[in-house]
């Protein structure tokens, strides 16, 4: 069995005709509010015209869509699993590449923003996936993360949270997808750094400027910079 992260996108071909309806199940609906946080924060905080967005881990397109429902003119998405990206191409016409984070199918400064939603966790080379990132986005450009993550603390919220992501949400993923595949989430969440750390990883990868934004208590983060 192909591993969650394994970079080909072996695994999410196997759920591509699930996904979307389990994204909204699992989030409880709010992946769609998240997206929307995402799309506007590039256009907040890019120092330049957003005309053309790269869209990395596009999957099923919900990114591209929210993207140009706020107006970005061009966007390009770019995945690994044909599956998926035949999910994106029914339901909108937008440029879509086959490839993956870590060699990137494009050329440098060619984009003025990138983004990546729930994608930097199954990339095989994080560090690489962000250089990468920084390459493709021109000067000033903003480059924006969104992942899901664990509420910290023991409030009623984070636990409930957390009771959520490693009870229930396998169960769902099961009964939806017929597969086990959702079983791994709670795992890949918990292996994910924390905000600071993943922030941190960022910088790292020579952006600047680099915020972190919790979302709905923390169940999600918004990572924002901006390309050198
Ligand atoms: C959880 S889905 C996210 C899809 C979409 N961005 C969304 O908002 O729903 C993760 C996507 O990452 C893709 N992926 C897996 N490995 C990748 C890699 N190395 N580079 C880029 N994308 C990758 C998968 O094929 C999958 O479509």
């Amino acid at each position: 069995m192909a591993s969650w992260a394994d970079g080909s996108g072996a695994m999410f071909d196997r759920i591509a005709a699930h996904y979307d309806q389990l994204n909204r199940v699992i989030s409880l609906g709010l992946d769609r509010r998240w997206r929307r946080a995402l799309c506007r924060a590039v256009l907040e905080v890019s120092a330049r015209p957003v005309q053309r967005v790269l869209d990395l881990a596009t999957g099923t397109g919900d990114v591209a869509l929210a993207l140009r429902e706020e107006g970005v003119g061009q966007v390009v998405g770019v995945d690994p699993s044909v599956k998926m990206l035949r999910v994106a191409a029914g339901k909108h016409a937008l440029p879509l590449v086959c490839g993956v984070g870590e060699q990137l199918p494009l050329a440098s400064d060619s984009v003025d923003a990138s983004v990546i939603a729930f994608g930097i966790r199954n990339v095989r080379d994080r560090a690489r996936t962000l250089s990468e990132l920084r390459r493709v986005t021109r000067p000033g450009g903003a480059v924006a993360v969104l992942e899901l993550s664990q509420p910290a603390g023991g409030g009623l919220v984070a636990r409930a949270a957390r009771l959520h992501m490693t009870r229930v949400v396998p169960l769902l993923g099961r009964a939806i997808s017929r597969g086990a595949a959702y079983a791994y989430l709670p795992q890949s969440i918990a292996r994910f750094p924390a905000p600071e750390e993943f922030a941190a990883a960022m910088g790292e990868a020579g952006l600047q400027a680099v915020q972190v934004r919790p979302l709905t208590f923390g169940a999600a983060s918004l990572f924002v910079a901006r390309s050198p």
